[in-house]
């Protein structure tokens, strides 16, 4: 079961970077948004990725056409019948991620895999809403896409074991280390990562020091590319807030409750890099 074109559902900041890595290794991607308008704004996405490679002569122009050239825009979802891999990086929400799998259930090839990009939500949740729940695993890819290593390969209770192989060859041949995880919330990265980014606003909170010398201890002190403020800020206050609710919602322990700063923040408005203000000022 070898994949040679992959379907990407949803073009914005996980789904361009699906489509370019997948483009970067050789295989034919389709990318579906929902209007011609998100198509070029992705595409512009992944075009403007490349560009700066290539500034960083990291890539050859002509390779950054080529690859370019391997992604297809679309916005009819049939356009995916013949995929061989179908990744969905739409929006957080349960119900919309259902019923888009539902629709291609009906449009796809019967051999056709479906993962889903969630960080949060269970993927059999997902897998459930298809006739195909042994064909369905988890893809999770983190920000950005094209420079973190690491894929978390995720499967259900339901997942066959060639199609979970399988994924986890996509993951190799798209230039990530796999983990391999089951379907439980926020499978290895996020279960360890929430409570310590909910434990540093909680350690704000209490006063323990600075936002700036939380950053610098943990940047510094365990040799993290970012502290933990300059990473809710990456992130999304409001995407943080959403993960950790789930994960509260699902193990009802104190170390996934938000603390109340993050919810207040988000109430604000404040979430982050692409609101301009998180924890930190990025207006200008
Ligand atoms: N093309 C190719 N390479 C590029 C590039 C591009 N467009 N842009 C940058 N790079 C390369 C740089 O050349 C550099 O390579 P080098 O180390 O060989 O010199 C490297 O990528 C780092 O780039 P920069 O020096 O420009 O930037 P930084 O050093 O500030 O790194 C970062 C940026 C990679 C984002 C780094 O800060 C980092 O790793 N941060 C942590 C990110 C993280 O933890 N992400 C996961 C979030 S959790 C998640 O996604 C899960 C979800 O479910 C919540």
């Amino acid at each position: 079961m070898q994949i040679q074109t992959v379907g990407v559902v949803g073009c914005g900041l996980m789904g361009s970077g699906i489509a370019q890595i997948s483009a970067q290794a050789g295989l034919a991607v389709v990318v579906r948004e929902v209007d011609e308008a998100q198509c070029q704004k992705g595409q512009g996405r992944i075009a403007g990725f490349l560009q700066k490679a290539v500034e960083k002569q990291k890539l050859a122009a002509e390779e950054k056409d080529r690859i370019l050239g391997r992604i297809r825009f679309t916005t009819a979802l049939a356009d995916l019948a013949s995929a061989d891999l179908v990744v969905e990086a739409i929006v957080e929400n349960l119900d919309a991620k259902r019923e888009l799998f539902a629709a291609l259930d009906g449009l796809c090839a019967p051999a056709t895999i479906f993962a889903s990009n969630t960080s949060s939500l269970a993927i059999g949740d997902m897998a459930a809403a298809t006739r195909r729940p042994e064909r369905f695993v988890g893809l999770h890819f983190f920000n950005p896409v094209p420079l973190m290593r690491l894929v978390e390969v995720v499967r259900t209770l339901d997942t066959a074991p060639d199609v979970f192989d399988a994924a986890c060859a996509f993951g190799a041949a798209v230039g990530k280390t796999v983990v391999r995880a089951k379907d439980s919330p926020g499978f290895v990265v996020n279960l360890l990562l929430v409570p310590y980014l909910l434990d540093a606003i909680r350690a704000l909170e209490a006063g323990v020091a600075s936002k700036e010398d939380i950053d610098a201890g943990m940047k510094l002190g365990c040799g993290y590319p970012m502290g933990p403020f300059e990473l809710l800020d990456f992130v999304g206050l409001d995407t943080t807030l959403y993960i950790a609710d789930i994960m509260f919602h699902e193990f009802k322990e104190y170390r996934y409750s938000a603390p109340p700063m993050l919810r207040r923040l988000v109430a604000a408005g404040r979430h982050g890099r692409k609101s301009g203000r998180g924890f930190y000022d990025y207006a200008r």
